[in-house]
């Protein structure tokens, strides 16, 4: 199977490496404004066409699928522009930077029904899905409590610009990695019915310390901190589901481990580790999307729908938001 990858900055190079390691996928198309990026990744993909414009990818006919991992500003114009192209998307998330924007979107994949990805990686860790497991068979009774965080640095020297500014990036901690958790929020709970936020913002607006809560109507409390101000390695994130008889959660440590830990009453159930998560999550998610596709089957994994329930979530937080200050 033949495929392009459009924007080969950060997570771009992990999406190629990913693809090259793949028996069943030859990367034969690159895109990227910038010479930089291009030069470097095209020297991994002798074979693939390079070029700063998405047209030539976009009527590259010999091209199945094309993966977009750009800021996301240009998330909706790219992902609809391929749609119309006829190719299948694997889409970075947030599915866009609104909930306007979403539609739009959503408008231009209901034409081609499963043709479109957003990836939500954490939903192909084993420790995620042990937990989303552990409430759905009721192992620990019904859910009234949930207790989650991400937290990351934000290192102003090292990342990219684009993500400083709301007019590319959307948002903050919220949009860019509370997403994650709200995905795997709605994935476990179904869609709240009320939410409320307390953001901390710099002076350009982007929240960098955020609380923010959901009730789910016949599900838990839930509550999501963040921050991109904490002095951690990698994403440090945690989620812990009170039930009625028991506690369950998922935990990553500074060794790049997250953990998975159950105790129904009294009894503590074996921990399970996985390790190296984070990168294993991403390759775990592409693999599942080139397997439907060499199949010829529509994507059945993280619609477009959802996704852009998850941007409304963080719409009506950014909303509600009570100013907690500004630095
Ligand atoms: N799921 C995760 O854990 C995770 C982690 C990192 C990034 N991401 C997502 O991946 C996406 C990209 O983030 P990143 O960190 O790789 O950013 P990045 O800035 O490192 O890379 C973006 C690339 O896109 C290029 N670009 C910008 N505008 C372009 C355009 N119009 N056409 C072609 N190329 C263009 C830039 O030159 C750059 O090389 C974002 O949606 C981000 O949220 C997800």
């Amino acid at each position: 199977m033949r495929v392009a990858v459009v924007g080969v900055g950060a997570m771009g190079r992990i999406q190629v490496d990913s693809y090259l390691d793949d028996d069943r996928t030859a990367v034969r198309g690159l895109c990227d404004i910038s010479a930089e990026a291009l030069s470097e990744a095209a020297r991994r993909c002798p074979e693939a066409t390079v070029t700063s414009d998405l047209a030539v990818i976009a009527t590259d006919t010999s091209i199945d699928l094309v993966s977009v991992c750009l800021p996301h500003v240009d998330h909706v114009p790219t992902a609809t522009t391929l749609l119309e192209a006829d190719k299948r998307v694997v889409l970075e998330k947030p599915i866009a930077m609104n909930c306007r924007d979403a539609a739009r979107l959503l408008k231009a994949s209901s034409a081609r029904p499963g043709a479109l990805v957003v990836k939500s990686y954490l939903r192909h860790t084993r420790s995620c899905q042990l937990l989303h497991a552990a409430v759905a068979d009721g192992l620990i009774g019904s859910p009234r409590l949930v207790t989650s965080s991400f937290a990351s640095l934000r290192r102003d020297e090292g990342v990219p610009r684009w993500r400083l500014r709301s007019e590319e990036s959307g948002g903050g901690a919220l949009l860019d990695s509370g997403i994650h958790l709200i995905d795997f929020l709605h994935w476990t709970f179904g869609t709240e019915r009320t939410v409320t936020a307390s953001l901390r913002t710099d002076e350009s607006g982007i929240d960098l310390d955020d609380v923010v809560t959901l009730e789910f109507e016949h599900g838990p409390l839930a509550v999501i901190t963040l921050t991109q101000r904490s002095n951690v390695s990698g994403p440090c994130f945690r989620i812990e589901v009170f039930g009625d008889s028991g506690r369950a959660l998922v935990e990553t440590t500074p060794s790049g481990e997250m953990h998975f830990r159950a105790e129904v009453g009294t009894e503590r159930r074996p921990d399970r580790i996985e390790a190296g998560w984070w990168l294993a999550a991403h390759r775990a998610a592409l693999g599942t999307y080139v397997d439907r596709v060499s199949r010829g089957e529509p994507f059945d994994e993280e619609n477009p729908e959802d996704a852009a329930l998850n941007v409304a979530t963080v719409d009506a937080a950014y909303h509600v938001a009570a100013p907690a200050g500004s630095q």
